[in-house]
């Protein structure tokens, strides 16, 4: 048995100004997670939502909100998010070199679970050390688009980051995200992807139950192979 599925739309393609109904309607769909993208204008051109949404869709449900954060400083977010009731802090190891430790550290005393993310062109061995560490994260994030924005092609050259990380750390949590739906999901489960963030393809389909449902066949099926 591999590492356990877990379906997370992103609710950057839900309809924000229903937001609480647009996260039940997900979580009856199947879903396990909800991707939070926490974008700040700056590590990234869009601007998405921070901590005040995140509470008042918290005060909805208690589902697990994976929230990614697409931002240039998020040492500063960890209080606040946690305060807001954030599950998963997911930070950009571009950001992160010279605080990896303390940004872990403080995310796990605030009782959240750590995880690092990194964009298509960023080597996967810069995320070795935050694996391996006494301090370590539970996740590794390797996005599969450049991050910014939700309904990009999927990058199949990113899945080499994914067969190396999924051969040395078998029981990881490895999440992708960006372009996954019922046409590339395939390639990222039998990479060995276990986490899947999918936007556009849940919430552009009239059945998203089918589609959360596909995407985590395809993760259970590969990992029987
Ligand atoms: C992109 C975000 C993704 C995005 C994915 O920067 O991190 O979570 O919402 O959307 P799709 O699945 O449409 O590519
Ligand atoms: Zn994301």
């Amino acid at each position: 048995m591999g590492v356990a599925a877990k379906i997370a739309p992103s609710m950057l393609s839900s309809d924000f100004a229903n937001l609480a109904s647009e996260a039940h309607r997900m979580i009856q769909d199947g879903a396990d997670w909800l991707h939070m993208d926490i974008m700040d204008g700056h590590f990234v051109p869009n601007l998405t939502l921070g901590a005040p949404v995140i509470q008042s869709l918290r005060k909805h449900t208690d589902a697990y909100l994976d929230c990614h954060l697409m931002v240039t400083n998020p040492l500063d977010y960890v209080e606040p998010l946690a305060k807001a009731g954030a599950s998963g802090f997911t930070f950009h190891v571009e950001v992160s070199k010279d605080n990896w430790q303390e940004l872990v550290h403080r995310i796990k005393s605030k009782g959240m679970t750590p995880g690092v993310a990194l964009k298509p062109g960023t080597p996967i061995e810069e995320v070795f050390p935050l694996v391996e560490g006494e301090t370590h994260v539970d996740m590794v994030l390797v996005m599969t688009v450049e991050p910014g924005f939700g309904g990009q092609k999927f990058m199949p050259e990113t899945m080499d980051k994914v067969r190396t990380l999924r051969k040395k750390y078998p029981s990881l949590n490895i999440e992708v995200d960006g372009g996954l739906g019922p046409s590339t999901i395939d390639i990222a489960a039998s990479a060995g992807a276990n986490c899947i963030v999918a936007g556009s393809s849940v919430f552009g389909d009239p059945d998203p139950a089918k589609v959360i449902s596909l995407l985590r066949t395809s993760v259970e099926e590969s990992q029987k192979k």
